[in-house]
């Protein structure tokens, strides 16, 4: 049996430049840089900040990932990069980038699904993933509970999705309206250690009876906790910052874990993996592990760094990929900045394809 080849992964789907190297499952080495600060002033990421960024970062990340990992650019086999869904201007970087890699190196091309990649984060600290798992991701800008088979080679089977708002962007906008700083999510995890959960009855979206047990909405949430800011301002009081954000982030934390049990229980799966950003959430882990360990189910997060955009976990798709032997992507491959989330590999080509530009060519 061959041995399997060292994978660098390449992300760069927002604001973070993450570069990976992962070989049979085991992460060997990685490195992240992130334009954050640059855009902390404009309250949200700017596009063309963000792939000037990249540009800068990525060649240096790359070099740090082998330095780490104790390894020369020679030892890697193969690339996969991130190539949707994500900003056009920092996808194009990323992909270009790993291009030049693969052909300069010349080794294979994988294009992955950023989300898968979110998921496959999960197996570098906990192994492979059970067949079948529930998956929760909860994002910046997704907030999907999914049916995994093989992520390698099977479809990902939505059982609900956010009819509005990520879970990730109702933290970040709440926290803005409540003066705290950018990114919101861990600003508000933060102040919430010294609140109280049930300070304010905040609503839980698409929780009744007659619901869909599986969809999500945070827009009203938002908006109520906007009105709550805006009513306890007007009244001349000071903002109870630290009760808002408690009673927010509970909120956020109880629907999520609710419908993500209850979909394990009602598919008789006895795994859920809860991945992406909001992951990192403090109440949301607390609470889903109380909840998993109630009902029977055994309950994986990845550790905090791997919660958010890396290149580890791209590395860790291609590994399945090549494992699975799913065909590598062609040079020309692109990028699909609104992919919807069906299958890890994920290798759009732009424009005609090389037997149509043959065929015209000839004609
Ligand atoms: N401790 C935390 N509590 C709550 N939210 C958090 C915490 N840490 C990070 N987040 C949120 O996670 C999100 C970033 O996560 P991630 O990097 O996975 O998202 P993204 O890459 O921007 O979006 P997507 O993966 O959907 O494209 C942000 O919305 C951020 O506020
Ligand atoms: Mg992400």
């Amino acid at each position: 049996m061959t041995a399997s080849p060292v994978v660098l992964g390449i992300e760069s789907s927002c604001d973070e430049t993450g570069v990976g190297l992962v070989r049979d499952g085991r992460l060997l080495g990685d490195a992240v840089a992130t334009s954050m600060d640059e855009h902390a002033r404009f309250g949200g990421v700017v596009p063309e900040i963000a792939a000037r960024a990249h540009v800068h970062a990525v060649a240096p990340a790359v070099r740090a990932a082998l330095d780490a990992a104790g390894l020369r650019r020679a030892d890697i086999g193969a690339v996969a990069v991130t190539t949707g869904p994500g900003l056009s201007s920092a996808l194009q970087v990323g992909v270009a980038a790993a291009k030049g890699f693969a052909f300069a190196l010349d080794v294979p091309l994988y294009g992955v699904h950023h989300l898968a990649g979110h998921v496959a984060a999960d197996t570098l600290e906990h192994g492979p993933l059970p067949n079948p798992c529930v998956v929760l991701i909860v994002s910046g800008g997704h907030t999907s509970l999914l049916l995994v088979r093989d992520l390698a080679l099977d479809r990902i089977v939505h059982l609900g999705d956010t009819l509005d708002d990520a879970a990730g962007e109702c933290f970040d906008k709440v926290a803005r309206v409540f003066g705290l700083p950018y990114p919101g999510g861990p600003a508000i995890d933060r102040v919430a250690r010294d609140g109280d959960p049930r300070a304010v009855a905040f609503p839980r979206a698409l929780s009744g009876p007659r619901d869909d047990p599986y969809a999500f909405s945070f827009s009203g949430l938002k908006s109520a906790a906007a009105r709550w800011a805006e009513r306890t301002r007007a009244g001349g009081d000071p903002l109870p910052v630290a009760d808002g954000a408690a009673s927010l982030q509970e909120a956020v934390a109880d629907v999520l874990t609710r419908k993500a049990v209850a979909a394990c229980v009602e598919h008789d799966v006895r795994t859920l993996v809860v991945v992406g950003g909001v992951a990192a959430n403090s109440r949301v882990r607390s609470l889903a592990q109380e909840r998993c360990a109630a009902a029977g189910i055994t309950l994986r997060v990845p550790p905090l760094r791997l919660c958010t955009d890396n290149g580890a976990m791209i590395a860790a798709v291609g590994d399945l990929l090549i494992k699975a032997g799913v065909a590598p992507a062609p040079l020309e491959m692109s990028i699909d900045a609104s992919a919807p989330l069906e299958y890890a590999s994920l290798q759009p080509v732009a424009g005609p394809s090389p037997a149509a530009l043959a065929a015209a060519q000839g004609a």
